[in-house]
């Protein structure tokens, strides 16, 4: 059990991408740098740009909302109301997704638990949401007016308490117990993550490594150990646990920077939740991160978290002139690499297919 924690919390170390990648591709290793991984990784994504990865899985997705609103049923109805209200509006249902391409990536169909897990998923990940709208004071999420904008900010964290509650009755249903510790270790890493992003002073680490640890903790931990926890259940071993786990983890990351990126560059009708909300919120992402190297200026702001009267609109104007958000971009696609090569070591299939297209949108993704 330590270990598997202390595993995980050692990640730092492995989370910035090493000069140069090492992939694997069915037996033979091949070493590649930066600029070859990403022309690699454009020719892995033409080949397999006509997937559509939710078609493999469309039914079990379907019935995630019914099970939801079943799993969510109580005798106080506005419990109910406030746990189920998210999941009126489709989100883009990436984490069951990959769940359920991973458990039939491994070879297997999807199994009742495993459904389920895609459930508990998605539901842990909608919990978090309901908390972190009212931290940041949100009045959009999913294109619709935000739980808390909508319920007010008691009932949006009782409900999200509320929607966690039943989605940890169901884990402990699965009879697992080691499933049940991986996904109460992702409950751990939520709560740091979203703590770990509010600092900046004091931790002795970069600040790009606070990023990424504070990345796997609030997004890659979750996807990671869901990944991990659907092969469990499926009854495979240690080393297809872990394929699907360092699988998860870089597209958890990616897909954290990607959002990061969004931020600054989409717009909230697009993004379908409010953008410019990390500065406004006093963190600083990877593209402020990178931009603070190239100008230091950055760093004051940074530390006071962007809280000087005009720190908000000359980080904007600085972060233009710098190449912050390419590098962020970089990054992004750093990540890609390692997860698409993860995939490529699970046995070739179209749910393999299928989870290195949805690398291939999550890295794309406008939205
Ligand atoms: C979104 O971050 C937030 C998360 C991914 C995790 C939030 C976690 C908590 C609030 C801890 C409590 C957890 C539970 C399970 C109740 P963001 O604000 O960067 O993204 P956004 O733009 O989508 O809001
Ligand atoms: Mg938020």
């Amino acid at each position: 059990v330590k270990n598997g924690i202390l595993a995980q919390d050692n990640y730092l170390s492995s989370g910035l991408p090493p000069p140069k990648f090492r992939l694997f591709q069915s037996s033979s290793e091949v070493l590649m740098n930066q600029s070859q991984v990403k022309i690699w990784l454009q020719d892995t994504f033409r080949e397999l740009s006509s997937v559509d990865p939710y078609k493999n899985v469309s039914e079990n997705l379907s019935q995630i909302q019914k099970s939801v609103l079943h799993i969510v049923g109580s005798d106080v109805p506005i419990l109910s109301r406030v746990a189920s209200y998210l999941f009126e509006v489709h989100g883009k249902r990436m984490r069951p997704a990959i769940v359920l391409l991973v458990s039939k990536a491994l070879g297997t169909d999807v199994c009742a638990k495993q459904q389920r897990l895609s459930e508990i998923t998605e539901m842990l990940h909608t919990a978090s949401l309901l908390h972190d709208d009212v931290i940041d004071d949100a009045n959009l999420r999913r294109g619709i007016e935000s739980a808390n904008s909508k319920f007010g900010n008691k009932l949006s964290i009782l409900g999200g308490d509320f929607l966690l509650a039943r989605a940890s009755v169901e884990l402990a249903r699965l009879k697992n117990v080691e499933v049940v510790e991986l996904l109460a270790i992702v409950l751990e890493h939520l709560v740091k993550g979203e703590i770990l992003q509010t600092q900046v002073k004091g931790l002795n680490l970069s600040l790009l490594d606070i990023y990424l640890a504070k990345s796997f903790y609030k997004t890659a931990s979750l996807i990671a150990n869901s990944c991990k926890a659907v092969a469990i259940l499926g009854g495979h071993n240690s080393e297809l646990q872990d394929i699907v786990f360092e699988y998860g983890k870089h597209l958890g990351l990616l897909f954290q920077i990607v959002d990061d990126i969004l931020d600054f560059e989409s717009s909230s009708s697009k993004f379908g939740k409010p953008v410019l909300s990390d500065i406004s919120n006093g963190i600083a992402s990877a593209p402020l991160i990178f931009a603070a190297d190239e100008n230091p200026e950055l760093h004051s702001m940074i530390s006071r978290r962007f809280s000087g009267p005009n720190d908000k609109e000359q980080a904007i104007t600085i972060l233009q002139s710098t190449n912050g958000l390419q590098k962020a971009r970089d990054l992004a696609w750093d990540h890609a690499g390692f997860a698409v090569a993860a995939a490529m070591r699970l046995p070739e299939s179209k749910y393999r297919e299928s989870l290195i297209r949805i690398v291939d949108l999550a890295l794309h993704r406008k939205s």
